[in-house]
């Protein structure tokens, strides 16, 4: 067995009726990093992640959370939590309560945080006797951090858990992580942009439509060779226009929507790095002001849109055919309800 690796998979293939989730995905990731699984809608995140903790069982392959075989019931391993599709939360209750609530369901020798350094932890004291009817999307996506950290846990799983995240949630969660990561445990969390993991992750798994198109290190994933769209802020549109236009393996891209409409000194060009590194010199010697020059999106993001545009297929291609009873078997299984997320924590 190898002692670095937290999660093993080989060969996952995971169908719902017509539609093949997951299509023999190989994914290995380590332990004590803070690993990002991103792709686009529908590309198999959440029912990835849904394996982890136990809501799902694989069709096909084989699965291993440190070293042991997760088995084919339904339930959590040892020491994962986290959640998929949202935290399930009780709404007539109050943060503190729907954590003690938690807190009373388990062993009492299992480890635990407490519930009020949980709160702590990811922001949210000052609303900790507040009714959980009431909160944003950001705040009971860091109650249900909150939740799985209860179990000091060795790999915890996240389903998306930047959406409705303001800054400070942001920064709050960002903290958490890290820490976790820093004392040794494995986290896993999912988004459908690479920008929100670009800060946090060592490590991606990219899917598409249900297979991995890139696993490794970020910096395996950026290409200086790959074309990019800059945003272009200077003392005169006209000038700078004409400079570009010379410059060789630079476009101009016309009618870009990411310029604010009235804003007459930005103009979008395209190119690789060298090209644009061409450009600046040549601005600078035509005496325009450069004010701006930035990646209309990141490198890693334009990477990681790239490969899953390239991969994307047309929706018919994925599908198999399944004999109808077992999809109607499979529908049941997914919608579990809310508290066998919370179960997921323990
Ligand atoms: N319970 C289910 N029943 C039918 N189809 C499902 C079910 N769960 C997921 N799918 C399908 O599987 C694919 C992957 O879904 P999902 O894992 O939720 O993607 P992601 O989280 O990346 O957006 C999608 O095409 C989705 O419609
Ligand atoms: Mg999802």
């Amino acid at each position: 067995m190898d002692t670095t690796v937290a999660v093993r998979g080989r060969g996952i293939t995971k169908v719902f009726g017509d539609v093949v989730a997951l299509d023999h995905v190989d994914v290995s990731m380590a332990k004590g990093q803070i690993h990002g699984l991103v792709g686009p809608n529908g590309a198999g995140k959440t029912t990835l992640l849904g394996l982890l903790l136990g809501l799902a069982v694989a069709d096909q392959g084989t699965l291993e959370i440190f070293g042991a075989p997760v088995g084919r019931a339904l339930a959590a391993p040892d020491g994962v939590s986290g959640f998929v599709d949202g935290p399930g939360l009780y709404p007539t209750l109050t943060a503190k309560q729907n954590l003690a609530a938690l807190v009373a369901l388990r062993h009492r020798d299992a480890p635990s945080t407490g519930v009020d350094e949980a709160l702590e932890q990811v922001g949210l004291t000052a609303v900790a006797d507040d009714k959980v009817r009431g909160f944003s999307l950001g705040m009971r996506q860091r109650l249900g951090l909150a939740a799985a950290l209860l179990t000091k846990p060795r790999l915890l799983v996240l389903d998306e858990p930047a959406n409705g995240l303001d800054p400070a949630g942001k920064k709050h969660v960002h903290g958490v992580l890290n820490r976790l990561a820093a004392d040794g445990a494995t986290v896993i969390l999912s988004s459908h942009r690479m920008d929100d993991l670009e800060a946090l992750c060592s490590e991606v798994t990219i899917l598409s439509t249900g297979r991995v198109v890139f696993s490794g290190p970020l910096n395996k994933l950026s290409d200086e060779n790959r074309e990019l769209d800059y945003r272009l802020r200077v003392s005169n549109t006209a000038d700078a226009r004409t400079v570009a236009a010379g410059t060789p393996g630079v476009g101009i891209v016309e009618g870009s929507d990411t310029v604010a409409r009235g804003d007459t000194e930005v103009i979008v060009v395209r190119g690789q790095v060298a090209a644009m590194d061409e450009l600046v010199a040549r601005i600078v010697r035509a005496d325009i002001a450069l004010r701006e020059l930035a990646p209309v999106v990141s490198p890693l993001e334009a990477a990681f849109l790239a490969l899953t545009e390239q991969t994307a297929e047309k929706p018919g291609e994925r599908h198999t055919e399944q004999p109808a009873e077992k999809a109607e078997e499979k529908a049941a299984e997914k919608s579990a309800p809310a508290t066998s997320q919370q179960e997921a924590g323990r």
